[in-house]
């Protein structure tokens, strides 16, 4: 394959303005990537002493994380607003005009950190029409996604993006740049495995577990299941994106509404799924079709090959 970064494939795509904010973010992709890969050997393992806006033990790699992609991102003139997982609020950007929002997980999958398992970065962009609000323009529905991708830090480092036109994949050489090495990515139409918490499962809606087990008796084709489940979102959904299957956070007790939050989990790998030939649901509906209200709120999401997800959805939606 030809050598083509990730900066020139958006230059030569339908939204050329986009290449500098996909530079800053494999720049911030670089460094981070690096910090994790010597987190061994600094003092970045390990709690922050904090805890952030979902009420969780802010990490801090996920403080370096999100410094680094404020910083970043922050530079560009083209970019008018951050969201970030780990800020309460919207950062607005000293360029008012910018045209872009970036809204992101700065690093995915802290449970895994200190164990060495991969982990990830989720972005999706949204764009604010020229004067307008860019408080409303945060909140627009997965569907005005302009474009969305995530980072997985594995052994090797891999940008997985979409501009609305398929998905294609990146990955970080020696040289520092995310070379082109799968374009057109296509998920299977039903897969191997199935992705859970089943510790979760007694606490499910009954839909969910009678969806599981007429999965797993083979009720969907005939197929059989196995399981496998990393704990880092972006992890389970590379996998499934590259070998089909379903990965499922449904609500449960502890997260009622769901554990994810759409606007950088659910929205952006949403987007990735559909682009790919898959699907993306909340439960009865789509993900990318909610109305966001608030920039943290979560969602429960159910991701992968269309037969599985479209399955779920239809029991689902019977159920209710
Ligand atoms: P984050 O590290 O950004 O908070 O995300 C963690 C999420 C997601 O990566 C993963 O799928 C999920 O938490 C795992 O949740 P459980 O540990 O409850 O299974
Ligand atoms: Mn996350
Ligand atoms: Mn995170």
């Amino acid at each position: 394959m030809d050598r083509v970064t990730v900066e020139q494939h958006v230059a030569a795509s339908a939204q050329p303005l986009l290449a500098e904010v996909f530079a800053a973010i494999g720049t911030a992709a670089r460094e981070i990537g690096r910090k994790i890969r010597l987190a061994g050997l600094s003092d970045v393992l390990g709690a922050a002493g904090a805890t952030n806006v979902q009420g969780e033990q802010q990490q801090k790699l996920d403080v370096f994380a999100n410094d680094v992609m404020m910083a970043e991102l922050g530079k560009l003139g083209s970019v008018a607003a951050l969201v970030s997982e780990e800020d309460d609020d919207a950062v607005l950007t000293s360029h008012p005009a910018g045209e872009w929002i970036v809204i992101f997980d700065p690093l995915d999958g802290s449970s895994n950190i200190d164990v060495n398992v991969n982990v990830g970065t989720i972005f999706s962009i949204q764009r604010v029409a020229p004067g307008g609000d860019v408080h409303a323009a945060m909140l627009q529905p997965g569907t005005a996604q302009i474009a969305a991708g995530y980072v997985v830090y594995g052994p090797s480092c891999m940008m997985v993006i979409s501009l609305g036109a398929g998905v294609d994949a990146f990955t970080l050489d020696d040289s520092g740049d995310f070379l082109l090495g799968t374009a057109a990515m296509h998920m299977p139409t039903q897969g191997p495995y199935y992705s859970t918490n089943e510790a979760n499962a007694s606490t499910w809606p009954a839909a969910y577990r009678e969806y599981l087990q007429w999965l797993l008796d083979g009720k969907l084709n005939g197929k059989t299941y196995s399981s496998r489940y990393i704990g880092s979102l972006v992890a389970d959904f590379h996998r499934t994106l590259l070998k089909g299957g379903v990965f499922l956070y449904p609500p449960t007790d502890k997260a009622p509404a769901g554990k994810l939050r759409l606007l950088y989990e659910a929205n952006p790998l949403g987007m990735l799924a559909e682009q790919a030939g898959g699907a993306a649901v909340f439960g009865a509906g789509r993900i990318l079709e909610i109305e966001p209200s608030k920039i943290h709120q979560r969602t429960p999401l159910i991701v992968g090959s269309k037969a599985e997800v479209d399955a779920l959805q239809k029991m689902v939606a019977e159920a209710n």
